[in-house]
């Protein structure tokens, strides 16, 4: 059983370290806050036996053998990479990190030190949204053609809030843009062009975004998000012979309606526990004691994938960060 840490006492390490209570292989243990209080308090409502405000003896604590990174993005590669040094596994939050050189940095580092290191991209480790692309992949649409996904929600108005400042890396793109990309990339890969509109906010993230993006067989994506407005969070996969709607949540989903050559639209429905954050905690105890690096899920190269896109994407139409 692997003893698990989490850095970060926000929004997502509570969510993640409640729902690792339905995976396997693993159990939290400790926690790393910057604050001694917060720590403690964190502690105390999981039951943990250990709780953290130093850093050094954090990563020195011969009881924690991995951790889970929910921090800022601007922390992530920071942490991760203290972790790798400490001979302790990281499941870092999506993005891994800021841009691909940070990313590769690390990544090199994890393959040096023979230390497990995972992106934390959940919705590749749901097994519903992993059976809803097979059959789409597998011709029960036809040959595919098309793609569309959304994720849209008005983000706090305090521009210190870590998704409006570009300090902390804000934006959509980085924190809830990679959702739909992550669909197109599983769907048509990297595409040869990308065209669109996107908007920057007074504090200069980028606050929403309507992208196409185009593939060499003729295919097409269409991506919408915003941190400015609502979307439903659905998602749309379109064949030659039909269509399947993934009802929201679509990266974390429960149910797609199915539109197959003329039979009537059939809802199919897939058991989710949970948030559906265990599975990921479960392949990582998994792919830990099987010795391996990353998750075959979503591998240290499917990651580069994804951030090679975003950095693509922020060539194009930003932001910078002051930081880079
Ligand atoms: N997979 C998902 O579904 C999902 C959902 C939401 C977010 N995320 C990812 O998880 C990460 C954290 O997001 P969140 O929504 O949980 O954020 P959050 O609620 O703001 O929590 C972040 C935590 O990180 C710690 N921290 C360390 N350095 C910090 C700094 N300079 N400023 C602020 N906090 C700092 C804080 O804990 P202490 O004060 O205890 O140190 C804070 O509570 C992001 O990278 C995001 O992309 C993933």
């Amino acid at each position: 059983m692997l003893r698990w840490g989490v850095m970060g006492t926000g929004n997502i390490a509570h969510q993640f370290v409640s729902d690792a209570r339905h995976g396997s292989g693993g159990e939290f243990v400790g926690v790393y806050s910057r604050s001694q209080q917060k720590a403690d308090a964190f502690a105390q409502e999981f039951g943990l036996q250990h709780a953290f405000s130093d850093l050094d003896a954090f990563l020195a604590s011969p009881d924690i053998d991995v951790v889970y990174i929910a921090s800022p993005h601007t922390s992530h590669v920071e942490q991760a990479q203290a972790l790798l040094e400490a001979g302790k596994a990281a499941l870092v939050e999506k993005p891994v990190a800021v841009n691909r050189t940070d990313a590769e940095r690390l990544y090199q580092r994890s393959q040096e030190l023979g230390v497990f290191c995972q992106e934390a991209f959940w919705t590749r480790f749901n097994p519903a949204y992993q059976q809803i692309l097979e059959q789409a992949r597998d011709g029960r649409l036809g040959a595919l053609r098309h793609g569309q996904a959304n994720f849209g929600f008005v983000s706090p108005a305090d521009p210190e809030h870590r998704l409006n400042n570009p300090d902390l890396a804000g934006g959509a793109l980085l924190d809830i843009g990679l959702y739909p990309l992550i669909l197109t990339l599983d769907l048509f890969g990297e595409p040869t062009e990308i065209d669109g509109r996107v908007t920057l906010g007074e504090t200069g993230v980028d606050r929403s975004a309507d992208l196409v993006l185009s593939y060499a067989g003729g295919e097409r994506c269409a991506v919408h998000f915003s941190l400015d407005y609502e979307l439903p969070q659905t998602a749309w996969i379109s064949g030659e012979n039909g269509w399947a709607e993934i009802q929201s949540l679509w990266f974390a989903p429960n149910r797609a309606h199915w539109q197959v050559g003329s039979a009537p639209v059939a809802v199919e429905h897939y058991p989710l526990l949970g948030k559906g954050y265990h599975y990921e905690f479960t392949a990582t105890n998994e792919a830990i004691a099987a010795g391996r690096l990353d998750c075959a899920e979503h591998t240290q190269a499917d990651s580069l994938t994804l951030i090679r896109l975003l950095d693509r994407i922020r060539d194009r139409w930003g932001p910078r960060y002051s930081f880079e």
